[in-house]
């Protein structure tokens, strides 16, 4: 997969994408959002492609936002079409098929922190900088933030964020629940890797099938994503894993997956 501001690199069923524009501190440029758009469409595809992970290129930025020499020509017309086309692209990485680690390996501002958001799990480097600084160029996260940061770290603290454009370190991203982990930067994608590695080894029909339940989140009613959690459990118990799984368990032995 060739792409002019990406790096993708897939090895033992696990794919690491890095937004690969160092000198900008990997902002996010509407090219890069439509590679990011492909790649992730392919990579839903590749049957090779359990998990994936996704970093920027250097030691300084995970993606410091939206590219802000882009944002300085929008319109009020331009901007709904621009943030329209950054949600749909977000909502594409949220609702993967198959599990995404943010390794946030420096500044996540901005479109960077909104991204981040969007992946299923958050993996972060000690010097890692959150935020959602807009305010400070008059204007509001425009790729999801004011939706998926509130949900995650409560409203009252998204709104302190977003309202002051304060930074958030990676301390206190842990303690508020922004992030899952923090590791010294050079562990940062051994441990993205050894998470990704852990989740292949599971029968990935499972790992499909939990993936769907957790994204329908939000979408249907509590009652109705409690049947389909029941309808996709009972699916898992027809495959051979589950027989797999459990024979495993009771023979004392590692179960041998065979991802049928
Ligand atoms: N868009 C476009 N270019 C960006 C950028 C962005 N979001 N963030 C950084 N860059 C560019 C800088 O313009 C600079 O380019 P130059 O060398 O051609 O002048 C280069 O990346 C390095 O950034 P610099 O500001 O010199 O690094 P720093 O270490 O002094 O500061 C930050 C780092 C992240 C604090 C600072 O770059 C920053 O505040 N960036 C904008 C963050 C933001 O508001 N994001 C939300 C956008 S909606």
């Amino acid at each position: 997969m060739e792409f002019k501001n990406l790096v993708v690199e897939v090895e033992n069923n696990i794919a690491v994408v890095t937004v690969n524009r160092p000198e900008k501190l990997n902002a996010l440029n509407n090219e890069t959002i439509e590679e990011l758009d492909e790649v992730f469409s392919q990579l839903n595809e590749n049957e090779d492609v359990y998990v994936i992970i996704l970093t920027g290129s250097g030691d300084k930025a995970f993606v410091a936002g939206a590219d802000i020499s882009e944002l300085n020509n929008l319109d009020e017309q331009k901007a709904k079409m621009f943030s329209e086309k950054g949600q749909k692209v977000f909502s594409r990485i949220e609702k993967m098929e198959k599990p995404v680690i943010a390794a946030v390996n420096g500044y996540a501002l901005g479109g960077g922190c909104e991204i981040a958001l969007a992946c299923n799990i958050r993996l972060a480097s000690d010097n890692a900088v959150f935020g959602q600084p807009e305010v400070n160029l008059g204007i509001i996260p425009g790729y999801g933030g004011t939706q998926r940061l509130t949900k995650l770290i409560n409203s009252g603290r998204a709104a302190q964020y977003i309202l002051t454009g304060d930074m958030i370190n990676a301390e206190e991203a842990l303690r508020i629940g922004l992030v899952n982990k923090v590791y010294p930067q050079a562990e940062l994608m051994i441990k993205a890797k050894e998470m990704g590695k852990k989740i292949c080894s599971k029968g990935q029909f499972a790992v499909r099938m939990a993936m769907k339940a957790i994204n329908i989140v939000g979408e249907v009613s509590g009652t109705e994503g409690q049947n389909y959690e029941a309808s996709v459990f009972a699916l898992c118990c027809g495959t051979d894993d589950f027989k797999e799984g459990t024979s495993a368990f009771l023979e004392k032995r590692k179960p041998i997956f065979k991802n049928n």
